[in-house]
């Protein structure tokens, strides 16, 4: 593995001086880029100095280096993790062959669409997220949203390499589109539904870094067993920064929730009115902001039936969440899966080849993995003595795509009419009035140290700073 070369202008661990078509495409591609950041990157902030970690290594004991940067300047560089020599392919039809180290001529079409379906995610959350340093609840805060903003732009750096490097004109082409496409724009929207959604306000990106950047994770795991090595080696070295940004929102949720429990405690009540005159997030609102998340979040996994999932696992494109650590012979032909169906307007169970279940086992691998930070908040709310629990919603609830999408569905699970579901909506979903509420909130506070009065400092600073460093300089 070379080291990186600060003197090229992209940081590196590619070898990328030695491929010039690849470096003038990249060299091109980047001026495009920093004026996507101008536009669409977080509003404002072009001249803060911001403390932040950039990759400079894949070496787990020190991949990063932290300092104060304008983000313009951040060195967003192409870092893939080590290969493994003799890499074999560990699943599907092609099990047991060398995994691929150029893309195979029948599979070109559906690596790239793959590749750039996860590319076009990594924009649009900057996107999503560009107003709300305008209304930072801390300069800690601050700060953690920019980290996230900069990885995502550095993710998207990673899934363009892969394009330039490996797609010829076509990758040319949709690299450029991925600065295109507009989180939310009615001509020219980005791919996936949830990335065209608004993150209006901190309580939605706390859950956003909590929920959907956790889909990332489990979209990453699943490329990180491709046939195709580069994609599994690029999405291995992603994962190390996506935990932070999941770190980000997990912490953040529970702030957010240790604060509205002292609060309980003080003024001795959950009466909502009384507890929103006190400026706190009152829990029920914090559980329908889940409800929303939750729900919009595992939509992203797809259908529960797809013949495509079947088609990308077989081929060796797409494996399955901790494919190497399974125990079955890694091919599923032959194997079953329960699925949910909605017959005579009630939920049932019902099996399935696997094969064309692969996205419903990737979903349920997610849900186990996200019902672990609820239970983390559950535990803060029970320290504080306070009678509630938090819940993930039944996966029927709230759902656009797939068999779900036929019935309305309560939280618990029961199938509800329309009638019933209008007039319960608002204790279930983020109403508008929770909405306005939680908005209301925002205001931006930037002194070092100092929290808005509706979340809960952090117990730690980030790198082992304190709490009440500088995270970002204004200028
Ligand atoms: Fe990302
Ligand atoms: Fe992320």
């Amino acid at each position: 593995m070379s080291s990186i070369n600060y003197s090229e202008k992209i940081p590196n661990n590619i070898n990328l001086a030695e491929d010039r078509t690849l470096q003038r495409a990249l060299e091109q591609w980047q001026p495009n880029f920093l004026n996507w950041w101008d536009d669409m990157g977080p509003d404002g902030s072009q001249n803060f100095d911001v403390y932040l970690r950039t990759a400079v290594s894949v070496d787990p004991q020190g991949w990063a280096q932290f300092g104060h940067v304008k983000m313009p300047d951040y060195r967003w560089g192409i870092f893939l993790n080590p290969g493994e020599a003799d890499r074999k392919i560990h699943f599907g039809d092609h099990k047991g062959e060398a995994a691929w180290q150029d893309v195979p001529g029948e599979h070109r079409a559906n690596l790239r669409r793959i590749i750039v379906t996860q590319g076009d995610t990594e924009p649009a959350s900057v996107e999503q997220q560009r107003h709300l340093g305008l209304t930072c609840p801390s300069q800690y805060d601050l700060r953690n949203l920019f980290q996230v903003n900069v990885e995502e732009g550095r993710h998207l750096w990673a899934m363009v390499y892969l394009l330039h490097k490996y797609f010829g004109r076509d990758g040319r082409e949709e690299a450029e589109g991925l600065l295109e496409r507009r989180s939310g724009n009615a001509d020219n929207p980005r791919i996936l539904q949830a990335f065209n959604e608004k993150t209006p306000d901190w309580l939605s990106f706390f859950m956003f870094t909590y929920f959907t950047d956790r889909d990332g994770k489990f979209q990453l795991c699943a490329l990180a067993e491709s046939s195709f090595d580069p994609l599994a080696r690029t999405t291995k070295f992603m994962l190390t920064e996506e935990a932070h940004h999941m770190f980000v929102g997990e912490s953040g949720v529970g702030r957010v929730i240790a604060r509205t429990c002292a609060a309980m405690n003080e003024l001795k009540t959950d009466d909502v009115g009384k507890l929103r005159a006190a400026g706190v997030i009152d829990l029920p609102t914090i559980q329908r902001y889940i409800n929303f998340h939750f729900s919009v979040t595992i939509d992203l996994f797809g259908a529960d039936q797809s013949s495509n999932a079947a088609a990308f696992y077989s081929s060796g494109l797409k494996g399955r969440y901790e494919e190497g650590k399974r125990t079955d012979d890694h091919v599923l032909k032959g194997n079953t899966y329960k699925i949910l169906d909605v017959v005579n307007g009630q939920l049932v169970e019902k099996d399935v080849p696997m094969l064309n279940a692969l996205n419903e086992v990737l979903r349920d691998d997610y849900i186990k993995d996200s019902v672990g930070g609820v239970e983390r908040w559950n535990r803060l709310i029970e320290k504080a003595g306070i009678p509630f629990k938090l819940t993930v919603p039944h996966k029927a609830f709230h759902r656009s795509i797939g068999t779900l999408a036929g019935v309305k569905v309560a939280p618990d699970g029961r199938v509800v009419s329309d009638q019933e579901w209008n007039a319960r909506v608002d204790e279930w979903l983020p109403s508008a009035e929770d909405r306005a509420y939680v908005a209301s909130l925002m205001g931006r506070v930037i002194e070092p140290g100092k929290f808005a009065n509706w979340i809960a400092p952090p117990v730690m600073g980030i790198n082992r700073q304190p709490v009440d460093f500088d995270y970002v300089r204004f200028n």
